[in-house]
């Protein structure tokens, strides 16, 4: 099986970014995480960052195309606002687990809202990087049960 990991926009500033917020990770050492915890949970995977909404919407497109088997993603801040992005999970049908380092219910109201959670098949929030790993587990379980 392969997975999609996607981060949104200012994801590639973590470690400069709010640290009291989104941690001291740099968004390089993330990458490496990712592919650990991807190797560990036994699953292939490719990654992806962009702070522009419609490339986003391509590289969910192309994982269609690809046969990729699930979809991680932290929309970033294109979660509350982007209907094409939730368009573009909805039109793939990719299994998707939604992360957010911080828990976006707690912060300023606009954050409550997701777009992305409409199309979702679990959500993350608030467990920091560690979330990463619990989306990656979460959609392998869901996976090899489907
Ligand atoms: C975030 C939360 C969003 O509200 C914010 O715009 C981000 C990061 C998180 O991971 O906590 O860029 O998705």
């Amino acid at each position: 099986k392969k997975i999609l990991i996607i981060n949104g926009p200012n994801l590639n500033m973590l470690g400069i970014r709010e640290p009291d917020l989104y941690g001291a990770v740099t968004h390089e050492k993330l990458v490496g995480l990712l592919a650990n915890w991807c190797r560990e949970a036994g699953v292939g995977h490719d990654y992806f960052q962009s702070n522009h909404e419609g490339a986003i919407v391509d590289r969910i497109q192309e994982a269609y195309f690809e046969g990729v088997d699930g979809i991680v993603m932290n929309p970033a801040a294109y979660t509350h606002t982007s209907v094409a992005i939730l368009d573009a999970l909805k039109a793939t049908a990719i299994p998707t687990v939604e992360i957010h380092i911080t828990d976006v219910s707690t912060r300023e109201d606009f954050r409550r809202v997701s777009y992305v959670a409409l199309a979702a098949k679990h959500r993350i929030m608030g467990h920091g990087i560690e979330g990463y790993r619990e989306a990656i587990g979460w959609l392998v379980d869901y996976l090899n049960k489907a």
